[in-house]
């Protein structure tokens, strides 16, 4: 079966005692077992629940690896594969990098000795030099975030591999639907599924899919432990989203482009960073990476310092200041004070975080109205 296809049918088979096409939400926390010490499939919802199982299913399925896991947050998501990790060992991460992850990396897990270096993920040459004998897992976001900026995944992963490092990608931004890293030979990819997975701004979720089972065996054991499951209504709002994401993604992809090219040749606006145009220095790779669209999100820099920036985020009035997205809704916000202020300032200057930087999240409005918006706020806003 094809993706869009299997979306909507893997997982969701129907209920074989009512025939129901949605299967029930189970809000059971504990299972009958019938002998004492021999499990049967489900025995208590920390360790599985019929409704978590199905969305476990679908996107396994969907990123193209064995069975996911889900989690109460893309950031529990994470956590669980630094968890694998052990004392002594390094992270060696993309500069690009969601604040939350900066701050996880930076501030919990050094704690317990996992060490982090940041690198320009775009230049496979800095990976390869950064590669230690500590390195163990080698994490990408692309696009990043915020300036999506785009790394080769194919040959980012086969550097990595040669030296024996494991490969994470954080897949929110690309989403199964544009691109699969499993696919490509990435050891395990995550999600927030808070973004496009949920796609409505109504549920807060994470998922991890590994490639193989051994790998994914070791990280079930982890959440087990810990405990940060996804909740059986979020689980279904996880699985009913993944039904309609190819749409979604791939209509608010379209917005995007129409947005990019408009802001590109928007007086106010001094630079545009969105892999779909031309000019972006990752788009040849991402056009081969990327299938059929270059993600709904972007940013761009405006002509002024950061209190015009921090206006035009209160000038909009289709897109609301608020962070995330990946939604139907679309929304604007100001990075370095707000999803990065987490980074310190000098990795912010490092990793060429403006003052003036303004990210958007496209979400399905009528592009038309999005562009006069975000056309109006910038004339008020200098
Ligand atoms: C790329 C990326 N990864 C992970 C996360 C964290 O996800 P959550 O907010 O669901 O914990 C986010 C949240 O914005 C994100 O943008």
């Amino acid at each position: 079966m094809k993706f869009q296809t299997r979306a909507i049918h893997v997982g969701n088979e129907k209920d074989p005692q009512t025939g129901a096409v949605v299967p029930p939400i189970h809000l059971a926390t504990t299972f009958v077992q019938s002998v004492p010490g021999v499990w049967e499939e489900f025995d208590y919802s920390r360790s599985g629940n019929p409704t978590r199982a199905n969305f476990e299913k679908t996107i396994g399925d969907l990123e193209g690896g064995v069975t996911g896991l889900a989690f109460a947050s893309g950031m529990a998501a994470i956590t669980n594969v630094m968890m694998s990790l052990r004392p002594g060992d390094q992270v060696l991460a993309g500069r690009d990098l969601y604040g939350g992850t900066y701050r996880l990396l930076h501030h919990v897990t050094k704690k317990f000795g996992i060490t982090v270096q940041l690198v320009d993920t775009r230049e496979l040459s800095q990976i390869e030099q950064a590669i230690e004998p500590a390195t163990k897992l080698l994490w990408l976001e692309t696009p990043g975030n915020p300036l999506l900026s785009i790394t080769d995944l194919a040959g980012a992963i086969a550097i990595a591999h040669e030296r024996g490092v494991m490969v994470g990608v954080d897949n929110t931004f690309a989403t199964p639907v544009l691109t699969r890293p499993l696919e490509l030979g990435a050891d395990v990819v995550v999600h927030s599924a808070t973004k496009f997975i949920g796609g409505h701004s109504d549920v807060l979720g994470g998922a991890v899919v590994a490639r193989e089972k051994s790998l994914r065996d070791r990280l079930y054991f982890l959440q087990n432990a810990t405990g940060s499951v996804l909740g059986p209504f979020e689980s279904y709002l996880a699985s009913r989203g993944l039904k309609t994401m190819t749409l979604r993604v791939r209509e608010q992809c379209r917005s995007t482009q129409v947005l990019a090219e408009f802001l590109a040749r928007h007086p106010r606006v001094t630079k545009v960073l969105y892999p779909g145009l031309a000019s972006h220095p990752g788009h040849s790779i991402a056009s081969r990476q990327m299938a059929g669209g270059f993600g709904a999100v972007l940013s761009f820099e405006v002509a002024g310092d950061i209190d015009v920036a921090k206006k035009v985020c209160t000038k909009t009035h289709l897109f609301q200041l608020a962070v995330s997205l990946g939604a139907v809704e679309s929304l604007i916000e100001h990075p370095a004070s707000m999803t990065h202020a987490t980074y310190s300032p000098a990795d912010r200057r490092a990793s060429g975080i403006e003052d003036s930087l303004i990210r958007i999240s496209v979400g399905l409005e009528d592009v038309d109205d999005l562009k006069e918006d975000l056309d109006q706020a910038l004339s008020t806003a200098s």
